[in-house]
């Protein structure tokens, strides 16, 4: 599909298979998140643009590169982007961090927002936004329209696993936010979950069923 990557890396696809696995513990699942956080933003910013400047070594001058323009932005989706986000983090810790608070209305599996908070200037950043699970795509719909209200204008969209039906939705909508994701899963179950999928990330990531 025009837009979307599947990062196909084994690393990210072998953590994957743990993940799904229902006997993952807890502390394994989060650990696991945040390393593929940490490898799928690797694949998101690939081109990120650079600028060269001089430097000098302990022996002499020389041209290197250094990522140019501001600071780019995280936007993690509540509650489970923070897990991926952790791992985006460690590779890069100057990013700017938003949090949008959405929740799927377990009846209409609409979403609604409970938060939002997003530093300044975000015209001028690269805003990747963080959720593993793009499921109907409604909830990363609307976190894009809230962004883009928020003056965001070049926006990444980064998870896990996606469904084909999210995935056309969300394009749909979105057509100038490409996504990366580690797998295109079968379809959505009656209730708006991935199959096969992992289950509730957020409940995986923190224990909480
Ligand atoms: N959110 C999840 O955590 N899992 C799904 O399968 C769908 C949405």
């Amino acid at each position: 599909m025009k837009g979307v990557t599947v990062v196909e890396h084994p690393l990210v696809q072998h953590k994957l298979t743990l993940m799904r696995k229902k006997d993952t513990s807890t502390s394994q699942f989060r650990q696991l998140l945040k390393e593929i956080g940490g490898l799928i933003c690797y694949e998101v910013t690939r081109d990120l643009p650079t600028e060269t400047i001089r430097i000098e070594t302990p022996l002499t001058e020389m041209q290197a590169q250094s990522l140019s323009g501001k600071k780019l932005v995280f936007a993690a989706i509540l509650r489970s982007g923070m897990g991926m986000l952790e791992g985006m983090l460690e590779l890069v810790p100057a990013a700017r961090l938003a949090h949008v608070g959405l929740y799927r209305d377990p009846a209409t599996l609409e979403c609604v927002e409970y938060y939002f908070k997003a530093p300044a200037e975000l015209a001028d950043r690269w805003v990747i936004v963080v959720d593993p699970m793009l499921a109907t795509g409604n909830t990363a719909i609307a976190a894009v329209d809230r962004l883009k209200e928020a003056g965001a204008k070049t926006i990444r969209m980064a998870c896990l696993l996606a469904s084909p039906e999210g995935l056309s939705k969300f394009r749909g909508h979105h057509p100038d936010v490409a996504i990366w994701t580690a797998s295109i899963d079968e379809r959505l179950n009656e209730h708006g979950y991935i199959l096969p999928g992992l289950g509730d990330a957020g409940d995986r990531m923190y224990g909480t069923k």
